[in-house]
């Protein structure tokens, strides 16, 4: 019998952009809506690398949370050659920040004060295994003689592998997964302290659609978009039951105009609808059953946090992805997957809907 609603334990978005200042306050509700919790980057400009900036960028997420949201940011630090790993254990110890994000400097929107060795900030993953604070890696080959599609699988073997060698013990997950390579090279891993988080959009799309009639801006993403065979596997990975994969939706705003432009910047505002999108991944492939394990279980339990106790519900109800949501600087936001319509739709339970101001 086919299934026509489907509750689930509150899901939780372990890898999520909200920016700051009007663009903070104009995304937050989206991801506040759909998602317990949020593994919030530190992306910023200039970016979140201190634990007092993680605790300064979290009173500003809660300033501008919905009234009655209980929606909870998980702060991170973004790592630099320069940081210091005192503060990184102080920070972990106080709560204020719960991971930490290894950007290789170059790699992707906003890196550019990353990490230009492993062996600068050997200090520093030393404490983290200690602690048992948890890497966030964006996996990708910084060279630019490497082909672009090739930049995620030159990485696995060429500083993944090695880095893990070097700190049996430390927590990783490998952000945002695009290739068959890594999806395998994280369902061998054997030893429970590595995973990844895979986004909506290389579930649904190959790198076609980015020059589906023309380029296509909106599709545009890092680590960008790879062949079918690749999306396969990524699907696979997802459904197949394993509690290495876990959602996060990279959900990454920017404004039209930065997107629509002779260099346009990578990123796909999924927030939201994301779990519409995700269920419907699942949906397709006969998995409807392993969806909660993925998007409510799997990543709370690689954090060590309890689960959410709130339900959520989706139903078999068309959603018609039409809000763009306008900054009052004049400037638009577009969601992934504007102008189409998904099969699911994201309900909440009465007293939710009266609580959280839309
Ligand atoms: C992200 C952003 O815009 O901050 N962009 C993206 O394409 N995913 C950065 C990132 O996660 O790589
Ligand atoms: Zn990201």
């Amino acid at each position: 019998m086919t299934v026509q609603t489907l509750p689930i334990r509150r899901p939780d978005d372990w890898h999520l952009h909200l920016r700051d200042a009007d663009l903070l306050r104009a995304v937050l509700p989206a991801s506040a809506r759909q998602f317990g919790r949020a593994i919030v980057m530190p992306n910023l400009k200039p970016p979140v690398t201190t634990a007092e900036a993680a605790m300064a960028y979290r009173e500003c997420i809660l300033g501008v949370l919905p009234p009655g949201s209980e929606f909870t940011p998980l702060m991170t630090c973004y790592l630099c050659d320069t940081t210091d790993p005192a503060d990184i254990r102080a920070g972990f110890d106080a709560g204020a920040f719960v991971a930490a994000k290894l950007y290789p400097a170059g790699a992707t929107t906003h890196s550019e004060y990353g990490v230009t060795s492993i062996d600068r900030i050997a200090g520093v993953l030393a404490v983290m295994q200690d602690i048992g604070m948890p890497l966030l890696i964006h996996g990708e080959s910084t060279d630019p003689a490497v082909d672009v599609f090739d930049r995620e699988a030159v990485f696995l073997h060429a500083t993944l592998r090695p880095l893990l060698a070097r700190y049996p013990r430390l927590k990783v997950v490998l952000e945002h997964i695009t290739t068959a390579e890594a999806a395998d090279f994280v369902m061998r891993d054997p030893s429970g302290r590595l995973a990844a988080t895979i986004t909506p959009q290389h579930l649904m799309f190959n790198r076609n659609a980015m020059f589906a009639g023309g380029i296509r801006p909106h599709h545009y993403c890092l680590p960008v978009l790879k062949r079918e065979r690749h999306r396969l596997a990524l699907r696979h990975a997802a459904t197949s039951g394993s509690p290495a994969f876990f959602l996060g939706t990279d959900s990454a705003p920017h404004d039209t105009g930065a997107k629509e432009s002779a260099c346009g910047c990578a990123g796909i505002f999924s927030a939201p609808v994301a779990l519409q999108a995700y269920v419907t991944v699942f949906d397709e492939e006969q998995a409807l059953d392993r969806f909660e394990a993925f998007a409510s279980d799997n990543g709370a339990r690689f954090y060590g946090m309890p689960p959410n106790q709130q339900t959520i519900t989706l139903h078999r109800s068309p959603t018609h992805v039409s809000g763009q949501i306008d900054l009052p600087d004049g400037r638009r936001i577009r969601p992934f997957l504007f102008g189409e319509t998904l099969p699911w739709t994201l309900a909440w339970p009465d007293d939710d809907l009266d609580r959280i101001a839309s």
